[in-house]
């Protein structure tokens, strides 16, 4: 056997004889800051439930607002579910039904609404692309067209975490997954809200709800109320590696969303763990 055979056979790798499992063993090899795969790339998020389910009254202005921002920007549309998945969920939850079961079934209806946003950017080039073409053709389809629409939702199916019958991974965690996987430029999350209050504004007593116009991502997952949020999303933002902040803006005022992707401050900016590089 040649000697070249023998080299082959022997890969060296750091992590060859180790577990995975010892800190200080794995750090020095996998500690280092990924790349940005897209950093051009803006993921916009927009509601289900606040957005989608409105229906023209929100979706046909809100349509207009991207198709102005073809020219400035590139963008991943992605949607949430909205009260259709709710129904699935009770429908399921009283069939019995597990959490692995129920995360694809939600999933497919924040697919349903990006279906229906991306006909109506058709004639701008934009279609809806799935699951496995965001993970392994997203940059082809964005250097055919200006923008994609996805579903927000992440691809748990039986792997989503058993603990609550209820996916805990929903759209809101999915959108900052892949954002921040791609080392995205941002990501703004499109409400039906100014922001972040420090109470439902839309609950009774919500008059006097207070905007918070800056905050992290662990002073949020301390807050005890509800949020516009997904409670995972301050978890998966608290080890985000290139999105330092994302916005969350009111879809329904004309002009939020495009002043956000200016970078400006027109909703609550959310920080979160990522440091600068
Ligand atoms: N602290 C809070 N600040 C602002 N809005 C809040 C707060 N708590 C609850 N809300 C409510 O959250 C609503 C938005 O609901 P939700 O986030 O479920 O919708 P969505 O983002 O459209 O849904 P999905 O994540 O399925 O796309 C707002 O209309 C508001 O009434
Ligand atoms: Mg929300």
């Amino acid at each position: 056997m040649s000697d070249s055979a023998n080299v082959i056979k022997h890969v060296a790798s750091p992590l060859a004889r180790q577990t995975l499992l010892d800190r200080e063993l794995t750090s020095p090899v996998a500690g280092s800051q990924p790349i940005r795969i897209l950093p051009w790339l803006q993921v916009v998020k927009i509601g289900g439930r606040s957005i989608m389910d409105r229906g023209a009254e929100a979706i046909l202005p809100l349509v207009d607002e991207l198709r102005a921002l073809l020219p400035e920007h590139r963008l991943l549309i992605l949607t949430g579910s909205g009260i259709r998945a709710r129904h699935l969920y009770s429908v399921g939850l009283d069939l019995g039904l597990p959490v692995g079961s129920l995360a694809p079934l939600a999933a497919s209806e924040a697919g349903q609404n990006g279906h229906m946003l991306a006909a109506l950017l058709a004639p701008d080039g934009v279609s809806y692309i799935e699951h496995p073409t965001v993970a392994s053709q997203l940059a082809i389809h964005l250097s055919a067209a200006r923008a994609v629409v996805g579903s927000a939702f992440p691809p748990y199916h039986h792997h989503e975490f058993p603990i609550s019958r209820i996916p805990q991974h929903r759209a809101d965690t999915g959108a900052f997954l892949v954002a921040d996987a791609l080392g995205a430029a941002g990501l703004t999350i499109v409400e039906d809200v100014d922001g972040v209050y420090d109470t439902d504004p839309r609950a009774a007593g919500g008059a006097t709800a207070r905007l918070v116009r800056e905050t992290s991502a662990a002073d949020l997952a301390a807050h005890d109320g509800t949020l516009p949020v997904d409670r995972a999303l301050l978890e998966v933002m608290a080890t985000a590696r290139h999105l330092e902040r994302v916005q969350v803006v009111n879809g329904l005022v004309p002009g939020r969303l495009t002043a956000a992707l200016r970078g400006e401050h027109v909703g609550t900016i959310i920080r979160t763990g990522a440091r600068p590089s």
